[in-house]
């Protein structure tokens, strides 16, 4: 429908708007460019805004999305199961709530370096 929005809530720090037919992640980097999201560990991580870098994880804790296909070298099918996705490959179809994660080429350099002590 033309003119629909949705209310985007990225748990712990504020909200965004997002249209179905806008990628999650532009709708939340609109956002923190108008300083609507605050406390973020860092900016806002995004990289290839295409699927291809995995930076823009988030869990979708509420809500329904619409998703583009999403490289399993950044999300695993149980870890999709479990609503894990990439922003930049999902459109809203009701109002989210989302949850940064940790993108997984940072879980593994944690993992190694732990590994190394
Ligand atoms: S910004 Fe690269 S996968 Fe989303």
């Amino acid at each position: 429908m033309a003119g629909e929005k949705f209310t985007i809530n990225l748990e712990g720090h504020g909200v965004a708007s997002g249209f179905p037919q806008e990628r999650v992640l532009v709708a939340l980097e609109r956002a923190q460019g108008f300083g609507q999201l605050k406390d973020l560990p860092l900016k806002l991580p995004v990289g290839c805004r295409r699927g291809g870098c995995g930076v823009c994880r988030v869990r979708v804790t509420k809500g329904e999305f619409h998703a583009d296909p999403m490289s399993r070298a950044h999300v695993s099918a149980e870890e999709e199961a479990g609503g894990v996705v990439l922003a930049c490959c999902i459109y809203p179809r009701s109002e989210l709530s989302l949850r940064l994660e940790t993108p997984v080429a940072v879980k593994e350099k944690s993992r190694k370096a732990a590994q190394v002590v």
